[in-house]
């Protein structure tokens, strides 16, 4: 069988959050976090299902990071609860929380795995939450004391340090809808919040630019193509806005293009929140930057009525439409802005029922494959990624959804915690070790049922 090599060098790995996996909420000294608050909260999350346990990362690493190693993984990208190192959000640092992440990258080093660590991935310390949250500069401040913490600890260690997951889904989900923690429906806090998270980029770059002077960082940013419903101009006027709002709002001031002025406009933001010099801060140079690719968004107006439907969408168990092509362009979009600096897909997956034998994964394999065959095309297009993390290592707490949407290339039975590699798994091992086969022209499988 013919075999698509990716560039000497390309990292593969797979991806996972702290409050996803780790479980163990009320161990070691750990604070809580939003997520905590909000996932006990009745009717916040499906089934009043919490991270309390997950898959018990916490106490299972070890575990997670021989499976990683027998898949041949170049790199393993993780997250690290702010609550377990520093319970109250500032001030009182928790070292039995920091020894977790030291014995990780330990493990993860001895195996010859590299250590990608994001400092923020949603699980603020409700501690801060309860002075302001994201919407209060404070927050930011408090990020940078928490990023130089974790940089002096880890940054001999771990050369790339993100700084954020997400901050769209951070300020939209959870301040202005309200469906992710700390669930506010305000969105003027949102779009403070939207700015402060930028600003804690700043900061924090700066922070771990100080005490780990060669660690390399970046940020974490998801995109959705905004393509437009039909050719009606109100259509393409539409997918044009979502576009500036979602995919440019985060990326432009970040690349030192400011924020994109029809978003401001239709946003109504009256920039209280900006000082001097918080645009110069927010584009301090990136040493990579990371990208989160599920699905596109097909924009119709709201000026137009709806459309009929369509033939129906390949889609996968989230609702999300399978569609590839989304990956290259969106890798072209983000390198014209940031020009030769390193890319990476930070997290690129999707969630199926498990039917009988749960490592059999057919349709997680051909949405995998057929999205690397799109990351291959945007290399070949000359697009600088050097490297492709899969969502998930593990099945795991998918937010709001509780346990219900599987996203592992490795099954999860949330009764005993056992794992089991599934064929998706094997997969990306293969593709890690011998390249890419050619795409077979029997998928997209035909939907179950
Ligand atoms: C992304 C999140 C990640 C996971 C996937 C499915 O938005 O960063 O934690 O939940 O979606």
């Amino acid at each position: 069988m013919t075999r698509h090599a990716f560039p000497e060098g390309f990292v593969w790995g797979a991806a996972t959050a702290a409050y996803q996996i780790e479980g163990a909420t009320d161990v070691d000294g750990r604070g809580q976090s939003i997520w905590d608050r909000f996932a006990h909260t009745p009717g916040r999350v499906s089934n009043g299902e919490t991270g309390d346990v997950a898959c018990d990362h916490y106490h299972r690493y070890r575990e997670d990071v021989a499976l990683m190693a027998d898949l041949g993984l170049d790199a393993y990208r993780f997250s690290i609860s702010w609550p377990r190192i520093l319970p109250d959000g500032t001030g009182r640092v928790n070292e039995a929380g920091l020894d977790f992440y030291d014995r990780l990258v330990d493990e993860l080093l001895r195996y010859g795995i590299t250590p990608h660590a994001t400092l923020y991935h949603w699980d603020l310390p409700q501690a801060l939450e309860t002075a302001g949250g994201w919407p209060v500069r404070s927050t930011a401040e408090a990020f940078a004391e928490y990023a130089a913490i974790v940089a002096g600890r880890l940054g001999d260690r771990v050369r790339h340090v993100a700084t954020l997951n997400e901050p769209y889904v951070v300020s939209d989900h959870g301040y202005r809808i309200g469906s992710h923690a700390p669930g506010r429906s305000d969105p003027d806090a949102a779009l403070a919040a939207a700015h402060n998270l930028l600003v804690a980029h700043g900061l924090g770059v700066q922070a771990i630019r100080a005490a780990a002077p060669q660690t390399a960082t970046g940020i974490v940013l998801n995109f959705h193509p905004a393509h437009p419903a039909s050719g009606h101009p109100l259509d393409q006027e539409a997918a044009m806005l979502a576009h500036d709002q979602v995919n440019r709002w985060f990326l432009d001031p970040v690349t030192g293009h400011g924020y994109p002025d029809a978003a401001l406009r239709a946003w109504g933001w009256r920039r209280d929140e900006v000082l001097d010099g918080d645009l110069e801060l927010i584009a301090a140079p990136l040493d990579f930057l990371g990208i989160n690719y599920y699905c596109r968004h097909v924009v119709r107006s709201p000026y137009l009525p709806p459309l009929p439907p369509g033939p129906p969408d390949e889609l996968t168990e989230m609702g999300w439409e399978v569609y590839p092509a989304g990956l290259t362009e969106v890798l072209e979009f983000v390198a014209s802005r940031t020009g030769d600096v390193p890319l990476y897909v930070t997290e690129n997956g999707a969630a199926y029922p498990v039917d009988g034998d749960p490592t059999r994964d057919p349709e997680r394999v051909s949405f995998l494959h057929r999205h690397f065959e799109a990351a291959r095309t945007a290399l070949e297009h000359g697009v600088p990624l050097r490297g492709y993390f899969v969502w998930s290592l593990l099945d795991n707490f998918e937010w709001a959804h509780g346990y219900g949407h599987r996203f592992g290339i490795v099954h999860v039975d949330f009764e005993t915690l056992e794992r089991q590699i599934r064929d998706s798994g094997r997969f990306v091992a293969s593709v890690a070790r011998d390249g890419l086969p050619e795409l077979d022209p029997r998928f997209p499988p035909a939907p179950r049922g």
